[in-house]
């Protein structure tokens, strides 16, 4: 927190009235012609900063933006360090693994938008801007087959921030990795690992949501939705992503020390299609039966005809009993 930008920012965060111009040169032992310099650059970055003779300055909102002055100062946790934002790329993941092998675990490259935004299964992902779009780097001291489930504990610690900020709405968690919000798809996670046998080199774990979006194109529509669309109105990304990172860390941390077991409950808690009868693609293979949710090691636990039990380790659910009209546009 060097930067003399994001010293002002946290001190006019956290205060609601005005921060005199002196005060602010005094805790930065720089000229208040200094912090009126400063002060203006923020101005100029989109920080709505009222100034007035006499009284100083007063923040009066959050840009919404993702560049770094308006993430860092929100970050509580160690993740977000060191902190790439680009206003467009192909993919975010892509880039972060190009800088994997030189950086530390928690480190974020984000985008405002990305050209060639990569799903799971070599799906496309839509990503204009308006949407949270970064990738992380993890570097977990696990066995290589541990991270099946790490797909799982970052969608639910993205449910988990998002349903802290907006309980209202109706959250779940399409096994492995999908991000459901009133029955649609609002995000997903797409891990990719450098890996030998027993050793995990790094994972770079990329994290969509779709938040400030108010349309999407007639392939998607039905299928996918926004915060926007659920919301009716706008959110603040920088405060979201913020969020996010800190909650990713807490249950990652926790992960990585007990493994996938203590977050089950909370997972299977959001499972969707739970007792439902569906269909899974594991590798070329299709298995149906009933979902009962998911197992400590984040496996799907699926009740065949039969009565027998199978564990699957990935692939692609789709329901197959439909209730009513609404699951038949939408679920699958
Ligand atoms: C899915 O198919 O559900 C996973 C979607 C993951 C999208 C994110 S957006 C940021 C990161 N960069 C990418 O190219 N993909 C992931």
């Amino acid at each position: 927190m060097d930067d003399p930008r994001l010293k002002i920012l946290e001190k006019l965060k956290e205060t609601k009235g005005f921060v005199s111009g002196t005060q602010l040169a005094t805790e930065l032992g720089v000229s208040r012609e200094a912090v009126w310099k400063q002060i203006k650059l923020l101005q100029a970055m989109g920080f709505p900063i009222t100034a007035k003779p006499r009284q100083g300055y007063r923040l009066e909102g959050w840009p919404d933006r993702l560049f770094p002055a308006a993430v860092l100062p929100l970050l509580r946790g160690k993740w977000g360090r060191p902190y790439y934002h680009y206003p467009q790329l192909q993919s975010t993941n892509e880039t972060l693994k190009q800088m994997a092998a030189s950086l530390p675990e928690g480190a974020v490259v984000v985008a405002e938008e990305q050209a060639g935004g990569k799903g799971r299964r070599g799906r496309s992902w839509h990503s204009p801007p308006g949407g949270i779009w970064f990738s992380l780097l993890l570097r977990p001291a696990v066995h290589p087959l541990a991270l099946l489930s790490l797909p799982l504990v970052l969608s639910l610690a993205v449910v988990k921030s998002l349903s802290g900020f907006f309980p209202e709405l109706d959250w779940a968690l399409k096994w492995p990795n999908d991000i459901l919000c009133r029955g649609k798809k609002l995000g997903g996670v797409l891990v990719e690992v450098a890996a030998e046998t027993e050793q995990v080199h790094w994972a770079v774990a990329g994290i969509g949501i779709n938040v400030n979006i108010s349309s999407f194109p007639p392939e998607l529509e039905g299928r996918a939705t926004s915060l926007e669309l659920c919301r009716g109105k706008k959110s603040c990304r920088p405060c979201l992503l913020a969020a996010i990172l800190e909650r990713a860390e807490e249950l990652y941390s926790l992960w990585c020390r007990e493994g996938f077991a203590p977050l089950a409950k909370d997972y299977q808690a959001l499972f969707l299609y739970r007792g439902r009868r569906v269909r899974v693609e594991e590798e070329g293979r299709f298995w149906e039966g009933k979902a009962e949710g998911v197992d400590d090691k984040g496996r799907l636990v699926l009740r065949l005809d039969d009565g027998s039990l199978r564990l699957l380790l990935g692939g692609e659910v789709t329901l197959r009993e439909v209730r009513n009209s609404y699951e038949k546009e939408n679920c699958n």
